[in-house]
């Protein structure tokens, strides 16, 4: 008899297994949210402590009128692809200025980040090979399963360097990396990144999604300053929109906007979500204290729960793992914050190595709301006795 196609495990059994224990952790309906640093779920007001709205700037005034009135202005879609008859001078401005903050000669403004980093496979040619560390997206994984050509992960540098050297001569070298690592928090070493891969003549592409806006000069991400040679993103983190960018040369990013079938062929980011993403531009630019807020209150949290004795290496950014031993147990603990009226977020194997939850604060918590997780944290697992030294954070 034929396999049923549909008849697949993966997150939904998950789900029905932790439920039947008590942990009813995913998929959970918020029927409001108070400037993102409170949502009501089944009546109850919980703290987000699992928003990588970094800046707070979903709820910010200026980025809620400007979504406004673009609706008003040019309705709520494009109802086409930018090649066609979706670009709006909101795409064309916006893509001016993010290439300006990166950097970069050019930018091309898509409708989420996975398909910005999707856009990439159109890179790999049948002789080319790619070179992703373990441990990046999802969506840049899909990249390079879905582009021609070869493709090898590596765990750090010096792998990296090992598997560059075995590549074979002829084709093209590009090496895709996360900038911050999105279930660890730990970042890239982009500067020993680049080395290598100069030495190798490979091309470096770097996935900015949970740097842009909070690290770097000016909220420029990890790679400001660097020679990178592509960088992607997302605007629906700091930048509290939706979106995504692909940054780099001009004819790259032409090549890229109209061969990329993820770019080509798919509706234009909508009205709302460029003008959000255009004014999180000006506000990243007006309040740097946002910035500063938001890693001080990360740092924190980093330190509050380490003196717990919960580890949240190796993290040093506003991703903040808190690791346990099986899914049980970290489902039990995740149950057990939400009781006590915090919101984590709970995640394990594919996505993250070992299961943990996954907490970061926004711009919009204060130093009380570190002490409500703190406290939640001590209530429901108590100490756990071990010196863990203070975090150094990434800036
Ligand atoms: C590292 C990284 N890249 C890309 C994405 C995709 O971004 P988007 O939500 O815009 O599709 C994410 C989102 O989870 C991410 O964490």
């Amino acid at each position: 008899m034929a396999a049923d196609p549909f008849d697949k495990a993966g997150l939904h059994q998950a789900e029905d297994v932790l439920k039947a224990h008590g942990v009813d952790a995913y998929f959970r309906a918020a029927a409001e949210r108070t400037g993102d640093s409170h949502i009501i779920i089944d009546g109850r007001r919980v703290l987000m402590a699992g928003s990588a709205d970094y800046l707070g700037l979903s709820t910010h005034p200026r980025l809620v009128e400007a979504a406004v009135a673009a609706t008003r202005r040019y309705g709520t879609t494009v109802s086409g692809s930018r090649a066609l008859n979706g670009t709006l001078d909101l795409h064309v401005t916006l893509e001016e200025r993010i290439a300006a903050f990166l950097g970069q000669e050019a930018a091309a403004v898509t409708t989420t980040g996975f398909q910005a980093n999707l856009a990439l496979s159109a890179l790999l040619g049948r002789d080319d090979v790619a070179f992703g560390d373990a441990r990046n997206h999802a969506s840049l994984i899909e990249a390079v399963r879905l582009g021609w050509g070869k493709a090898r992960s590596y765990r750090d540098p010096e792998q990296l360097r090992s598997r560059l050297a075995a590549a074979p001569d002829g084709g093209g070298r590009l090496v895709f990396t996360d900038g911050v690592f999105s279930m660890d928090g730990d970042v890239a070493d982009l500067r020993e990144l680049r080395a290598v891969a100069d030495a190798y003549g490979a091309k470096l592409v770097v996935d900015a999604a949970h740097d842009m806006g909070v690290l770097g000069v000016g909220g420029a991400g990890l790679a400001a300053g660097l020679r990178v040679d592509l960088i992607t993103s997302t605007f629906s983190k700091a930048f509290g929109s939706l979106g995504g960018v692909l940054a780099g040369p001009r004819d790259n990013v032409r090549y890229l906007r109209s061969n990329a079938r993820s770019v080509l062929f798919s509706a234009a980011l909508p009205p709302a979500s460029a003008a959000a993403a255009l004014a999180a531009l000006e506000v990243i630019a007006a309040e740097p204290e946002r910035r500063a807020r938001a890693l001080d209150l990360a740092e924190s949290l980093h330190n509050g729960l380490r003196s717990l004795g919960y580890d949240t290496r190796p993290s040093t950014t506003p991703i903040i793992p808190v690791r346990f031993t099986t899914m049980a147990e970290a489902g039990t603990f995740w149950a057990g914050l939400f009781e006590a009226g915090v919101f984590t977020n709970l995640v394990g194997p594919p996505a993250a190595t070992t299961p943990a939850l996954r907490l970061s604060l926004t711009a919009n918590h204060d130093e009380s709301h570190v002490a409500t997780v703190l406290s939640a944290f001590h209530d429901v697992g108590g100490g756990r006795g071990t010196d863990l030294p203070p975090v150094t954070m990434t800036r």
